[in-house]
């Protein structure tokens, strides 16, 4: 196995008194890899997405992004290592600044890393091209845009910087199936182009299922269960995973009673 991307190990995470938003959590993601997060809402998801960026530090444990503990880059070499390590978040209308055109964010993040202003124009219609948008739709406000054209813009913004791994916290969530299916048509496309790996984060197996090569099982801030995208949905061995199967297949058939620890009524929120 080769050096992992991004790596943690044996992370808790507490916010405040409550109980761990995580433990004991480890996830190693190689280069080129996509992982996929799967659990409930409050299973502890985006917190490991903000473990991984660098927003949060950890109450234990190790984080490490390509060597480095992403919370504590700072100046020029941390400039650059962060370039490496991408985010896309579940809504895109509240990542964008309502009063600027759509491209200016993807504008912005070339500055931030260096691209020349005389270039960036075109850099910006490169990146929507790339991510299937008319050109000229970076010159329109987030609020004329759908959501499946947002959540495009987002993954410009994250191109941009010619990223190793993004994270994707909840990328489809919003949309509706048919944006759906073609958001994740694009995430699976830029991975086979550019080679960039992925933490792809959701709540829904199915939609996991369809991008990661390896899944983590998240429930009460605990892996219960990792492995293979097709041996977890073919035979998953958690009861948990098992519920969130039997709810992403319409519900729990007559041989597959769910278990009287599972979310109720369904883990799908
Ligand atoms: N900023 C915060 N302050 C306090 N509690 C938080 C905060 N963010 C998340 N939590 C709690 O941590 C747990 C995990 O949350 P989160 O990581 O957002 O889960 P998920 O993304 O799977 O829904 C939940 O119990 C949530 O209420
Ligand atoms: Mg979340």
């Amino acid at each position: 196995m080769s050096t992992p991307l991004l790596l943690l190990e044996h992370v808790t995470k507490r916010y405040g008194q409550a109980p761990p938003a995580l433990q004991d959590v480890t996830l190693h993601v190689a280069p080129g890899e996509t992982v996929g997060l799967v659990g409930e809402s409050g299973s502890g998801k985006s917190t490991v997405a903000r473990l991984a960026l660098g927003l949060l530090g950890p109450e234990s444990g190790t984080v490490r992004f390509a060597g480095h503990d992403p919370y504590r880059l700072r100046g020029r070499a941390g400039k650059a290592v962060r370039a490496r390590l991408q985010f896309v978040p579940q809504h895109p209308r509240g990542s964008l600044n309502p009063a600027l055109p759509a491209g200016d964010a993807v504008a912005f993040a070339l500055r931030v890393h260096g691209t020349p202003r005389r270039e960036r124009a075109e850099a910006v219609a490169d990146l929507f091209r790339q991510v299937g948008l008319d050109p000229a739709l970076a010159r329109r406000h987030p609020r004329e845009l759908s959501g499946g054209q947002l959540q495009r813009v987002a993954v410009a913004r994250a191109l941009a910087t010619g990223p190793d791994l993004v994270v994707c916290d909840e990328p489809t969530s919003s949309l509706d199936r048919s944006s759906q299916h073609r958001v994740l048509e694009l995430l699976a496309q830029l991975r086979q182009d550019t080679g960039l790996g992925y933490l792809f984060i959701s709540h829904d197996l199915a939609v996991v299922r369809q991008l990661a090569d390896r899944v983590l099982v998240l429930r009460r801030g605990r892996v219960v269960e990792e492995g293979p995208v097709a041996r977890l949905w073919d035979d998953p061995r958690h009861p948990y995973t098992r519920a969130l199967l039997a709810a992403v297949r319409g519900g729990p058939g007559p041989h597959e009673p769910v278990p009287e620890t599972s979310p109720e009524p369904s883990p799908l929120h």
